[in-house]
């Protein structure tokens, strides 16, 4: 296509009828051909677009900086290996709150850029008889974000392991896996734990 253009007259020459004619059919398939990268550009925007609004639980969840500082809600124990979770879940967990999510905690009604973390250590019993926390197993996350995790009931869920401490680990198919359980607490709002004062 661009080989069958026709060519621009040469630059200084004083232009015939024609070659003015030639000149502005060449300038006008220039801008045609413009008009046309910028459209199909932006039907690359558009449907980029449209695929991130209709899979948003894919969208990848940033770990919790400093959870460690926000609000202690809870500890527990999952010490039982007969646990259908002992696998997954074995060890002791604390549970963190930002300052959004305490409000959720008061009235059931987690506002949009509540984060809350569930913080699994693996148990060490030691020789004396006390038992003590081991290494992290791993850090699980909830985000509140009504319209981006529409989805999953409003929270977006991700994992986190120590062997890449910041790499967001879940699948759609697992954060769906993670909503599920958490609906059977959809009347407040999708969250299990009690803050404990
Ligand atoms: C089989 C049910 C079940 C599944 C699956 C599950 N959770 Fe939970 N989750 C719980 C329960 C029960 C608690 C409360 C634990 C407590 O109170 O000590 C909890 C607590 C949490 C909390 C603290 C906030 C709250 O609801 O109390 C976070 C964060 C969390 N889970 C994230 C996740 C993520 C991420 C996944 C998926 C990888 C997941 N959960 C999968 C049952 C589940």
């Amino acid at each position: 296509m661009r080989r069958n253009m026709p060519r621009a007259p040469l630059e200084g020459g004083v232009p015939s009828d024609r070659a003015v004619f030639v000149s502005n059919r060449y300038r006008d398939s220039r801008m045609t051909r413009n008009i046309a990268k910028a459209a199909c550009c932006l039907a690359v925007v558009a449907v980029a677009c449209i695929v991130n609004a209709s899979t948003p639980a894919t969208k990848a969840i940033a770990f919790p900086d400093g959870y460690r500082q926000w609000v202690h809600v809870k500890s527990g124990l999952i010490d039982d290996p007969a646990h259908p979770a002992y696998a997954s879940f074995g060890g002791v967990h604390h549970i963190y709150a930002n300052q959004a999510a305490m409000q959720g905690y008061r009235d059931a009604t987690f506002p949009d850029g509540s984060v809350l973390v569930y913080d699994l250590l693996e148990l060490r019993k030691q020789a004396d008889g006390t038992t003590d926390q081991g290494p992290r197993r791993h850090v699980d996350v909830m985000v509140k974000d009504a319209k981006r995790f529409a989805a999953t009931g409003g929270w977006g869920y991700e994992e986190f392991f120590p062997r890449d401490p910041r790499a967001a680990t879940l699948t759609p198919k697992a954060q769906a896996g993670c909503a599920a359980c958490h609906t059977a607490h959809a009347p407040r709002d999708h969250v299990f734990s009690d803050f404990r004062d």
